[in-house]
């Protein structure tokens, strides 16, 4: 088994981990504050290819590997996750279904900018009852001929308002449940679709949270992803690598916290020495490095799965349910380490923490990784 990185992935972590530094570091508690998407550096993110890192150099991507992705997430989310939420439903969402489920006419024309990060994407699932049980979709796209008529309401649309492009999932023969639901390809200025208002967030407050209604849309029929009836498993197909994804941004928030935490023990004096002197912080450090480090392994070992092209649904599902928790762990006590200036906004602390608690909700929250993965151990 071999543990070390390969050149180029070191290059991408040095390349995120500077990027992050020098550019989302700063403004990131006044982006945090007054709920400001990252217009900015989001374009710069495109620029330098991190909102199409894996996609093949012939739709405009980086050709980078799972591995890669997973090193410039954590890098990213360490400063600024609502910046690694845009970055993660880009890639591992939106850039990763339309490459592997859609047609060439639907990757050249939709594709090719999102991953050269020209525009941004969505993805549609979740619905104000359809969260976790997302088969029972109440949006309907009825089959008109050459177009479907998209009538319903999503919620929680990360990248809702900023986004160009929306990949929506609808029922269209509700009589077959969940074999009949199909998955589209919907622009934003197709007549009847309305942004909702934005989500006053706890956490990752610079993303771009909305609902979103759709009025009548006619969707073009060579929109539509795949054959007629696989829009659920495209899906729960495309989540499984998102939860890659958002495992490493979980990981990234707990590493972020555990930083800091780690630096102000440092500096922090009380009864007479350094607060990490003392082997209540000492063992509390002990805990989280131990933790983040058990992340990482989940996340790298679901990244290779990714690679090596074996099923990850189970390795997953696993990196995301231990990240997510494990990032809250470690965050709440990166504050507790801070003391009072855990508390306010200007040591970071705080806002990781805030920014945690997402992670064991979106993508499936945490008990949905538990269906996921006590049903994959138990199928046998
Ligand atoms: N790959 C391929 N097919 C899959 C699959 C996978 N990983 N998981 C399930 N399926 C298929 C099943 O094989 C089954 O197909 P057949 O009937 O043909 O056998 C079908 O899907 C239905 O599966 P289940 O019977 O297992 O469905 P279920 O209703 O019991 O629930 C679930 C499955 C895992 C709980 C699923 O509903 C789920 O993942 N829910 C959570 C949804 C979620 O993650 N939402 C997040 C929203 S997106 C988001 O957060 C993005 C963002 O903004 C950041």
């Amino acid at each position: 088994m071999d543990f070390k990185l390969t050149e180029e992935q070191l290059m991408i972590q040095d390349a995120a981990r500077d990027f992050a530094k020098n550019e989302l570091l700063s403004g990131v508690i006044e982006r945090d504050e007054k709920q400001e998407f990252p217009h900015e550096q989001i374009k710069k993110m495109g620029e330098l290819g991190f909102l199409g890192m894996m996609v093949d150099p012939k739709y405009g991507g980086g050709g980078m590997d799972t591995v890669s992705y997973v090193l410039a997430m954590e890098e990213i989310s360490k400063i600024d996750a609502s910046a690694s939420v845009v970055m993660s439903v880009n890639n591992s969402l939106v850039c990763w279904g339309l490459e592997t489920y859609g047609t060439e006419e639907q990757k050249q024309k939709y594709l090719v900018p999102l991953a050269e990060g020209k525009i941004i994407g969505a993805f549609a699932l979740s619905e104000p009852e359809a969260g976790s049980d997302a088969t029972k979709q109440h949006t309907t796209a009825v089959d008109k001929g050459d177009y479907y008529l998209l009538n319903g309401t999503k919620n929680w649309i990360t990248n809702g308002g900023t986004a160009s492009i929306y990949l929506v999932i609808a029922q269209t023969h509700p009589e077959k449940a969940h074999k009949g639901i199909n998955a589209f390809i919907v622009e934003k200025d197709m007549e009847g679709f309305v942004v909702g208002a934005k989500e006053n967030k706890l956490g990752i407050r610079g993303s771009d949270t909305h609902s979103l209604m759709f009025n009548d849309v006619k969707v073009p029929k060579e929109n539509r992803i795949g054959e007629d009836g696989f829009g659920f498993k495209f899906a729960m197909k495309t989540l499984a690598g998102g939860r890659i994804g958002i495992a490493a941004q979980a990981l990234g928030i707990a590493a972020g916290a555990y930083e800091l935490a780690l630096q102000y023990s440092k500096e922090r004096k009380a009864f007479g020495k350094e607060i990490n002197k003392h082997q209540a912080i000492a063992f509390k450090l002990a805990d989280m490095a131990t933790e983040i480090e058990a992340a990482r392994l989940l996340c790298l070992k679901a990244a290779w799965e990714k690679d090596m092209h074996k099923n990850y649904d189970l390795s997953g599902a696993m990196a995301k349910l231990y990240a997510a928790e494990m990032a809250m762990r470690v965050a709440v006590e990166a504050v507790q380490i801070h003391g009072g200036y855990g508390f306010v906004k200007e040591y970071h602390v705080e806002r990781l923490m805030r920014d945690a608690k997402i992670t064991q909700i979106y993508e499936g929250t945490s008990e949905i990784q538990k269906i996921v993965i006590s049903r994959a151990i138990l199928r046998d």
